[in-house]
């Protein structure tokens, strides 16, 4: 993994350092989760998507999202929105407020609430739009701005290529392709074609992603596509290990160890232990998922409410674990 790793591109003048990127996330991708896969290896850090109605409305609920450590630099805040004029004015308060490295605009959520207003993917339907808000920001704000999108809105409009090209023309610094169309969700194959075609076109840097599961496609997506990185969202919740290089059955045992324990620690900071151990329940059954303990000790641990008791534990079960499945 070593020699994955040495390879720098940049987004605009920000070095990237590796060839794996946690994916952003709704609901996962936050500064907890962030700061233990850049510890693991993930080359940059994105956040959860933030909406830009809510910032420039000064609804402080998206404030969380945009926080982050030092530590998960080189790092950027992903918004969605369709409105030029708001998302424009959103990403100069958070520039201002959070000084992120670059600022990323989400083309590719399928959810109806944000593809249906013609955010997300639904930007995808309207390049003129794109365009208006991709020049708006690259003409307004100093930072760079990325985009994350699809092939297209369905099959009967795959656009990636004609998007590329204007979201480069018009400044952006770099785009992950996320090789379905929106109607797909996350169904069929990723078009890795797709990807290497996006990548032979462009001279902007091209993140590929789609269902990268193990150590050994990671390579084979780098190597088929030409991609300067891989994204990698659903497998690191599994295995946050996969951007040090192991595959689920390949995890050490005390690095698994260590792992665990910090990052419930870690969510226990961010966001109060009471919170911290709610929302750590998701990432627990999934860690807990690669040990051979009986069910109902796990079902006991998440039905615990009181923080305490369920860092004791969680705790008690990660330590005693010595052999990993
Ligand atoms: C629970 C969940 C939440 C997601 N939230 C976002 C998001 O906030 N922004 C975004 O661009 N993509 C989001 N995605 C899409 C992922 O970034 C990624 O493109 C997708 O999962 C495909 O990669 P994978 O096969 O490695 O999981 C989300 C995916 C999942 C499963």
């Amino acid at each position: 993994m070593s020699s994955l790793n040495s390879s720098n591109f940049f987004i605009g003048d920000i070095p990237v350092r590796g060839k794996t990127i946690l994916a952003p996330m709704d609901g996962y991708s936050d500064s907890p989760f962030r700061q233990i896969t850049r510890k693991l290896g993930s080359a940059a850090s994105i956040t959860e998507f933030v909406n830009t109605m809510e910032v420039v409305s000064r609804n402080t609920i998206y404030e969380e999202r945009c926080s982050f450590q030092p530590s998960e630099r080189p790092i950027g805040i992903q918004l969605f929105d369709n409105n030029p004029e708001r998302i424009i004015r959103g990403a100069e308060i958070i520039v201002n407020k959070w000084n992120p490295d670059w600022i990323d605009i989400n083309m590719g959520c399928s959810i109806s609430r944000v593809a249906n207003r013609g955010a997300g993917v639904g930007l995808l339907k309207d390049p003129h739009l794109v365009a208006e808000i991709i020049s708006g920001l690259t003409g307004r704000l100093s930072v760079p701005i990325t985009a994350k999108i699809r092939l297209g809105w369905d099959n009967e409009s795959i656009n990636f290529l004609e998007i590329g090209k204007i979201l480069q023309d018009n400044g952006a610094a770099m785009i992950t392709l996320h090789a379905r169309t929106g109607k797909q969700l996350f169904s069929g194959n990723p078009n890795w074609d797709a990807i290497a075609l996006l990548k032979q076109t462009l001279q902007i840097p091209v993140i590929g992603n789609g269902d990268i599961n193990a150590v050994s496609e990671i390579k084979s997506m780098l190597d088929y596509t030409g991609c300067d990185a891989v994204m990698i969202g659903r497998a690191a919740l599994q295995n946050p290990w996969i951007f040090a290089g192991y595959n689920v059955d390949e995890i050490p045992l005390l690095l698994f160890q260590e792992i665990c324990l910090e990052h419930l620690s870690l969510m226990k900071s961010f966001y109060g232990d009471s919170r911290g151990c709610i929302l750590f329940r998701k990432h627990a059954k999934k860690y807990l998922s690669h040990t051979s303990l009986e069910k109902y000790l796990i079902r006991d641990l998440l039905t615990t409410s009181d923080p305490d008791l369920f860092t004791e534990k969680f705790t008690n079960l990660i330590i005693s674990t010595d052999k990993l499945i």
